[in-house]
């Protein structure tokens, strides 16, 4: 299948959806070796005024090594009908299994990174920034962060329900 390049403005993208509920690929290397992990944590919008794509993987991740050791790598959206290949994908490690010819889905190579042709997007991304989160911040005050985090999504709720009374 042909792929299309767009500018990031022009996606058609809810990533509450797209990212949380339908899930993407998180896919880094070369035609030497690569590996690919679903992932349902991320986000997209913009970083230093540039579109940026935001993903968490955690350290004990086979794709970890990959998308640490090349520049770029790509998150990848994908229809409906391959979401048994996406729960293979996130069940099973690259260690392990070939779980990528286990699932039929034939590599993408582009811009020196790679995604699956099977795919209906793919945001080939650049590394902008990479850190570990540490346990300290991302635990303390949860509870009152979420809280703050609720009120200020109902607070959006409201407002853009007073647009349309
Ligand atoms: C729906 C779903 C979402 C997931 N999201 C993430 C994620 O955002 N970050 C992460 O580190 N692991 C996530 N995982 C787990 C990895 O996909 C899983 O551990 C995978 O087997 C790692 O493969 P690898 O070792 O070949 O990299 C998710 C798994 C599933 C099923």
């Amino acid at each position: 299948m042909a792929f299309r390049e767009i500018k990031p403005e022009e996606l058609n993208f809810n990533p509450f959806q797209r990212i949380g509920k339908q899930w993407m690929l998180i896919t880094a290397g070369t035609e030497e070796g690569y590996n690919t992990m679903t992932a349902s944590w991320g986000g997209a919008g913009v970083m230093w005024g540039k579109p940026a794509a935001t993903a968490y993987i955690r350290p004990q991740r086979y794709t970890k090594e990959f998308v640490d050791r090349e520049e770029t790598f790509t998150l990848s959206f994908y229809g409906e009908e391959y979401r048994k290949a996406l729960n293979l994908f996130g069940t099973v490690s690259g260690k392990d299994r070939d779980k990528i010819k286990e699932a039929g889905f034939t590599p993408y190579f582009t811009d020196g990174t790679v995604a699956f042709e099977e795919a209906e997007v793919i945001l080939v991304c650049r590394k902008m920034y990479a850190d570990e989160i540490s346990r300290k911040s991302s635990l303390i005050n949860r509870q009152k962060r979420n809280g703050i985090h609720r009120r200020i999504i109902t607070r959006c709720i409201l407002q853009r329900l007073k647009k349309f009374w």
